[in-house]
C-alpha cells in the first residue's frame, strides 16, 4: 500500500497554512504541457513556490506531450516562457528551469519513455518515488491516460506515493461523473486524488472559513432566524474568449454553476466541521448538497448574451462567436435557487446567479438579513427614498452583508445610522473592509492548490461524493429543454432571472 492510502486525510491536516510544513521533494508530472492552463496557471504556479521558497527540497517539473513538443528543449522553453511572463526574473527563471524542468513524450499508449525520464530522476537525486500526475488534457482523454498510468504501474508506486490531479469538468453529468470515478478509483484510491475546483484555491474563498468559524458574532446570526436570503454571484464581462469548441458542448450550469458556484454555496452553508481537515471539512459539504430540496422548474432560468455594450465597447452576442452555431441553445447565464432542508436554513432561499458578458466582473455573496421584528421609524424619512411597496417601509431596511470574493476583495456590512440633524432621517452606511489595503499581495489560487497537492492536504479538493451529488442535483435541468432567454451583453442577464430571486 502507498504512503497516501496508509496515513489517510488527517495525518496531514494538523499544519494546514502553517508556513513551515513539510513538502517533500517530488517530481510533478505536467500531462498537456504545451495547453493554455499549463502555460497560464501551472508552470507559473510551479516557478512561483520555487520562487518563493515553498518547494525548497526540491520539485522537479517534467512536461509531457504527445509529440516532439515532449522534448526537454520544447518543454524548458515553454517553462521559461510561461514563468518570465508570469513576471520572473530572467536569470532565476533560467536557473530554475535548468535544474529543475525537462520534458518527455507520453500517449495514453505510450508512458515508456515518461516512466523513464521519472525514474532517472528519481535515481540521481536519490529520490522514493514521490509523484504527481497533473492531467491538464481535454476531458475526452483522462480515463485512458488514467489506464494507462495504472497499466504502466505508475499509480501505486511501492515505497512512496503518486497523486492524482483532475482538472474540471469532471464529468458532464451524473452519469460521466460516476464512470469517471469508477475509473479512478480502479488505479488510484480517493485518498491519492485531487479533483480541482480552482475557486477553492482563491485566498478569499478560504477566508469564508475563516470569516465564519473564526468570528462568532457571524457563526450566531447565520441561520434561518436571523438570515432572510443568500445571493452568490459570480458575473464575468469576457465572453467565452475562443473556447467555443468546448463551452457549446458544456455552458454555464456545466461550466461555473455545478463546480464553483456550488463550491460557494457548500462553505456558506455548510455545519461547523468538528475540525479543519479534509474529511471534517468535505464531510460538511456532502451534508448541505444532499439536503438541497429536488429543484423544481420554476427554480432556474437560463439565459444567452445578444449584442450589447461593455465598458463602453461593443460586444458580439453569443451566436455570432466563432465556432458558436447560428442556433444554438447553449446557456450563458444561469440563475438558480437552491432550498436546503434542514434545521439550520429551512425557508431560507439561496440564490446562485453566474453569467457570461454582464454589466461589471464580480463574484460575491449578498447575506440578506431579517428586518428588525418591529419598525419604529415609520415617519422618518430615509435615504436615498425606496418604499417597499404596500408596506411602507423601505427595502434597505435590512442589515445586509456583501463579502466580494472578486475582483475588490473585501466585505461591507450594512447598516443604518441617524443622519445628524433635522428633520429625523435614517442614512444606509458600509462598514467596509479592503483586503489588499491590509493584505497587498494575495497569492495566486494555482499557487496555493499546487502547495497543498506536493503537502497532501485534500481540503481544498472535491471529493468524489460532493462531484457526484453536485451533478445529482442540477440533473433536472441538463436535458437541454428548458427555455433560454435571451438579454443584451452588459447587463445583468435575463429580467425572468429578478422574478426568481425576488420570490
Ligand atoms: C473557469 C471557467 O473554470 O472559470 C471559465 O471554465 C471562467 O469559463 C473561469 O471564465 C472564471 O474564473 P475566475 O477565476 O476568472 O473567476
Amino acid at each position: 500500500m502507498t504512503d497516501d492510502g496508509r496515513k489517510g486525510d488527517a495525518r496531514r491536516d494538523d499544519a494546514r497554512r502553517d508556513d513551515g510544513r513539510a513538502c517533500d521533494p517530488a517530481v510533478f508530472v505536467v500531462f498537456g504541457v504545451t495547453g493554455d492552463l499549463a502555460r497560464r496557471k501551472i508552470l507559473p504556479a510551479l516557478w512561483a513556490n520555487h520562487r518563493d521558497g515553498r518547494t525548497p527540497l526540491g520539485c522537479w517539473v517534467v512536461g509531457a506531450a504527445r509529440d516532439a513538443s515532449g522534448s526537454d528543449d520544447a518543454v524548458r522553453q515553454i517553462a521559461r516562457e510561461a514563468a518570465v511572463a508570469a513576471g520572473g526574473d530572467p536569470a532565476a527563471v533560467e536557473e530554475w528551469v535548468t535544474r529543475y524542468v525537462s520534458g518527455a513524450r507520453a500517449t495514453d499508449q505510450d508512458l515508456g519513455e515518461l516512466k523513464a525520464k521519472v525514474e532517472e530522476i528519481e535515481r540521481a537525486q536519490q529520490l522514493p518515488p514521490r509523484r504527481v500526475y497533473y492531467l491538464s488534457l481535454p476531458p475526452a482523454v483522462f480515463p485512458g491516460m488514467i489506464e494507462a498510468l495504472g497499466r504502466a504501474g505508475l499509480s501505486k508506486p511501492e515505497g512512496g506515493w503518486a497523486r492524482l490531479v483532475i482538472e474540471k469538468p469532471f464529468g458532464r453529468d451524473l452519469a460521466s461523473a460516476r464512470a469517471l470515478n469508477a475509473t479512478v478509483h480502479a488505479w488510484f484510491d480517493e485518498a491519492q486524488v485531487y479533483r480541482i475546483d480552482h475557486y477553492l484555491g482563491k485566498e478569499t474563498v478560504q477566508n469564508l472559513l475563516v470569516f465564519r468559524f473564526a468570528n462568532a458574532l457571524f457563526e450566531s446570526l447565520w441561520n434561518r432566524d436571523h438570515v432572510e436570503s443568500v445571493m452568490i454571484t459570480v458575473a464575468e464581462t469576457l465572453g467565452v474568449e475562443g473556447r467555443a469548441g468546448y463551452y457549446e458542448t458544456a455552458g454555464q450550469l456545466r461550466d461555473m454553476v455545478q463546480s464553483h458556484l456550488t463550491q460557494l454555496f457548500t462553505l456558506v452553508a455548510m455545519e461547523v466541521p468538528s475540525q479543519l481537515d479534509a474529511a471534517a471539512v468535505r464531510a460538511e459539504k456532502l451534508k448541505v448538497l444532499r439536503s438541497v430540496r429536488p429543484l423544481a422548474p420554476d427554480d432556474a432560468v437560463l439565459g444567452q448574451y445578444e449584442p450589447g455594450r461593455i465598458d463602453e465597447e461593443d460586444v458580439a452576442g453569443y451566436r455570432e462567436e466563432p465556432g458558436v452555431a447560428p442556433d444554438s441553445r447553449t446557456e450563458t447565464f444561469a440563475a438558480v435557487t437552491l432550498h436546503v432542508e434542514n434545521w439550520r436554513w429551512q425557508g431560507v432561499p439561496f440564490h446562485l446567479r453566474a453569467g457570461k458578458r454582464l454589466l461589471r466582473r464580480t463574484t460575491e455573496i449578498e447575506i440578506k438579513f431579517r428586518r428588525a421584528p418591529v419598525w419604529m421609524f415609520r415617519r422618518t424619512q430615509q435615504e436615498p427614498q425606496e418604499q417597499e411597496p404596500g408596506t411602507g417601509l423601505g427595502t434597505l431596511h435590512r442589515n445586509t452583508l456583501l463579502l466580494t470574493l472578486q475582483p475588490d476583495e473585501g466585505f461591507s456590512l450594512y447598516i443604518d445610522v441617524k443622519a445628524p440633524g433635522e428633520p429625523f432621517r435614517i442614512h444606509r452606511l458600509p462598514l467596509h473592509f479592503n483586503y489588499r489595503e491590509v493584505f497587498p499581495a494575495l497569492p495566486e489560487a494555482y499557487q496555493t492548490l499546487l502547495l497543498d497537492v506536493l503537502q497532501g492536504d485534500q481540503t481544498l479538493f472535491v471529493h468524489a461524493d460532493e462531484v457526484e451529488g453536485s451533478w445529482a442535483l442540477y440533473a433536472p435541468l441538463l436535458d437541454g429543454r428548458r427555455a433560454v432567454y435571451p438579454y443584451p451583453a452588459g447587463t445583468w442577464g435575463p429580467l425572468e432571472a429578478a422574478r426568481i430571486s425576488s420570490r
